[in-house]
């Protein structure tokens, strides 16, 4: 067995999580906590609970919501900005991976007071950030627990990735019942998320038997839970499940890293500002018929984990099934839309090839694609 490394962070799931927050930030020296958000948590009243739960510890915060659903640098650096002249000592992330990946960025640019950009990359922070706590209201980005921020470049117009144990938080609380707020269409996103991440790392050139373990796990899940979600955004039974299948897709991507999907999510994300779940969505089958035979066996257990009827079956007949129950399941979600009706273009896929192309989530990739390759993907997710 090659040697992995797997990181996570400490996290507390179930039903409760959020309250702890004070606790936890107590117990990290807070006195004063900068809390980042979006302005649709906290319409959905999580962080009035939030800010509750510290005062009742006497400590003060002070909120951040200027943020994108596509955190841009221009933010984390007005964010730490912010950080530093409010004298806050505790950061703590509540929302999707938007509020979590900019908090993240938040934290590394006030300790080590330099421009974001310049930590893009494996390993390029120095020094840590300050303590972080993260409370998803999502069941898909799995921030929470990943080493993973990014952040869009908005000069050259693309996603840069950080990759290091500075961003990975001090603790992840994760609360289902907080999904509950969620609208159906990002119960169905943030869920098609979590299933590309857990797919994407059960097929990595980094994965072991550890994040095949959870990969598996989550698609299963994922398979079995999403459209009950959905169709019963009430009942937490299913937010459970989901919340689970995203919290182990999140721990499997997080050290096995990610593929051709999110590459090229990565670039519709930087260059045209779309929302990052549904792009992964639309592009999954395409990829996933694209990289079948690079390790076949592989996606026969997807298969099996998704719920399929597979055995006896050959590679080219169980690539097929697979391929259309994953276009299936997304359109039973409610992702119909296809890459035209996002307003992308023919004119739009030489550069879109080009910047997915060097992309770092390729790396990992079973197999690696030529930019005509990619071309070629991108111009079936089109209109199919
Ligand atoms: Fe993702």
């Amino acid at each position: 067995m090659d040697a992995r490394k797997n990181v996570s962070p400490e996290f507390v799931l179930g039903e409760g999580a959020l309250a702890l927050v004070g606790r936890y930030a107590a117990n990290l020296g807070a006195n004063k906590v900068l809390l980042v958000t979006d302005p649709g948590v906290m319409r959905a009243g999580w962080s009035e609970k939030v800010v509750a739960a510290l005062a009742r510890l006497a400590i003060q915060t002070h909120i951040f919501s200027d943020i994108s659903p596509n955190p841009r640098d221009t933010e984390i650096m007005h964010g730490a900005s912010v950080y530093l002249e409010e004298q806050c000592d505790v950061i703590v992330a509540l929302g999707g991976g938007s509020p979590m990946d900019c908090a993240k960025g938040i934290g590394i640019v006030a300790s080590n007071n330099r421009h974001i950009l310049e930590f893009e990359g494996v390993d390029k922070v120095p020094i840590p950030g300050p303590p972080l706590i993260c409370i998803p209201t999502t069941a898909g980005s799995s921030a929470d627990v990943s080493q993973f921020a990014i952040i869009n470049d908005t000069a050259r117009k693309l996603k840069i990735a950080i990759v290091s144990k500075a961003a990975i938080p001090d603790v992840a609380l994760i609360d289902p019942a907080v999904t509950m707020s969620m609208p159906n269409a990002l119960t169905a996103a943030t869920g098609m998320d979590a299933l590309v991440h857990a797919i994407e790392a059960y097929v990595s050139l980094a994965g072991s038997p550890i994040t095949d373990l959870n990969a598996l796990e989550a698609i299963r899940l994922v398979a079995t839970n999403l459209q009950s979600a959905i169709e019963h955004p009430e009942d937490l039974r299913y937010r459970d499940q989901m919340m689970l299948g995203s919290l182990l897709a999140g721990l499997a991507f997080s050290n096995a890293s990610l593929g051709l999907v999110h590459a090229m999510a990565h670039a519709l994300g930087g260059l045209m500002d779309l929302p990052h779940g549904e792009c992964n969505a639309l592009l999954l089958p395409h990829v996933v018929n694209f990289n079948f035979n690079a390790v076949p066996e592989r996606y026969q257990r997807i298969g099996e984990a998704f719920g399929l009827p597979l055995s006896g079956l050959t590679h080219a007949e169980i690539r097929l099934r697979l391929v259309s129950a994953i276009q299936t399941f997304r359109q039973a979600v409610g992702l119909t839309r296809v890459l035209q009706d996002y307003g992308v273009t023919r004119e739009d896929i030489q550069v879109l090839a080009r910047y997915a192309f060097n992309d770092p989530c390729l790396a990992t990739n079973p197999i690696q694609p030529t930019v005509g390759d990619i071309e070629r993907i991108y111009e079936q997710a089109l209109a199919a």
